[in-house]
């Protein structure tokens, strides 16, 4: 489905830009905010990496977009975040081919999974969103870094991060036998907002520009495990104060066409950021504190998983 009317008119009046010669990477743009960002960067004009866990949903969503946008140039790469040798030979396919990226989005995510682990035994939605997200971070600022123009790397947290907390002793919710959904996909959304406010600071004054989304409140399938199949009635109810992925993903046009400090969280605009339009939000203390301490154990973490 192309874009929308509304959309184009949104873009039109708020984000003066062409994205003509650049090139933007989704990861997960094969469904829900990440296609959507895919699609509205392509049609700005940007050549569009799609890194997709499973290859042929990839090409498959690569076909939807050069159907809508025959112009577009759009590629596909594999990256299971969930695996950390898949993220290592994603980092160096991308760096050993020096792919020119001048806007790279980490939007895929995972929650509620109870009992499952990714290949290396972490939580797969802590190991997802948080250790996976910040282990290809490491690898892959470095060599943005030494671009030589502005690179926008977004990092996809959620609302939900503000009622989080980190506890290090029982890092994966694991004491309890009951299963936290919520808990456990906001102590690893928060963990990724600490971690990329704490490398905003350390890139300060390079070309690249450490920046956060997030969507609101989504109708996707992630929106859909979260809040279940009743959202989807509640949007024709209450529609205007539910997102569409659209809607959601315009936040990735507005960062680039803005000059907002590193750093920054870009949420909803109404609601409370679950739903609207993009804006700059306040950021807590709880994201602004403690990110040695975690970077520190996330570190130890990855060493004991590779051991
Ligand atoms: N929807 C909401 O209400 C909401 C609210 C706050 C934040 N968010 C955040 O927004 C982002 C996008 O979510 P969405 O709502 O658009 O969900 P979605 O439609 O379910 O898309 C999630 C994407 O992440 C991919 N993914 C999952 N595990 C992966 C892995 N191990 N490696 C690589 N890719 C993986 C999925 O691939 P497959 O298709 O192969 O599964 C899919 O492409 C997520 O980071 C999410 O946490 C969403």
């Amino acid at each position: 489905m192309s874009l929308s009317d509304k959309t184009k008119r949104w873009l039109n009046e708020n984000c003066k830009i062409s994205l003509k010669g650049k090139t933007v990477l989704v990861t997960g743009a094969n469904s829900g905010v990440g296609f959507k960002m895919a699609e509205i960067s392509a049609y700005l004009g940007a050549d569009v990496i799609l890194a997709c866990r499973n290859k042929e949903r990839a090409k498959e969503a690569r076909l939807r977009l050069i159907g809508d946008h025959p112009e577009a140039s759009i590629s596909v790469m594999q990256l299971d975040l969930a695996s950390l040798s898949s993220i290592e030979v994603f980092c160096e396919e991308l760096v050993s081919s020096q792919v020119d990226i001048d806007a790279f989005v980490n939007n895929a995510g995972v929650f509620r999974q109870p009992g499952k682990k990714t290949a290396d035994g972490f939580d797969l939605v802590i190991g997802t969103n948080y250790i996976g997200t910040y282990y290809l971070s490491e690898r892959l600022l470095p060599y943005l870094s030494s671009l030589p123009h502005e690179v926008v790397y977004v990092n996809t947290i959620s609302i939900i991060h503000k009622i989080a907390t980190v506890d290090y002793a029982d890092f994966y919710y694991e004491r309890e036998k009951r299963y936290r959904a919520f808990p456990v996909y906001a102590r690893s959304k928060l963990c990724l907002a600490r971690y990329t406010y704490a490398q905003a600071k350390r890139y300060a004054g390079s070309n690249v520009r450490m920046m956060m989304n997030h969507p609101g409140m989504t109708i996707t399938p992630m929106g859909l495990n979260a809040f279940g199949n009743g959202i989807g009635r509640l949007a024709g109810v209450v529609g205007p104060l539910i997102n569409s992925p659209e809607k959601s993903a315009l936040s990735l046009a507005y960062i680039l066409s803005h000059e907002i400090p590193s750093g920054s969280i870009i949420g909803p605009n109404k609601g409370f950021g679950g739903w609207g339009y993009p804006e700059m939000n306040r950021i807590g203390q709880r994201v602004k504190e403690g990110a040695e301490e975690l970077i520190r154990f996330t570190d130890i973490e990855i060493e004991k998983a590779k051991a």
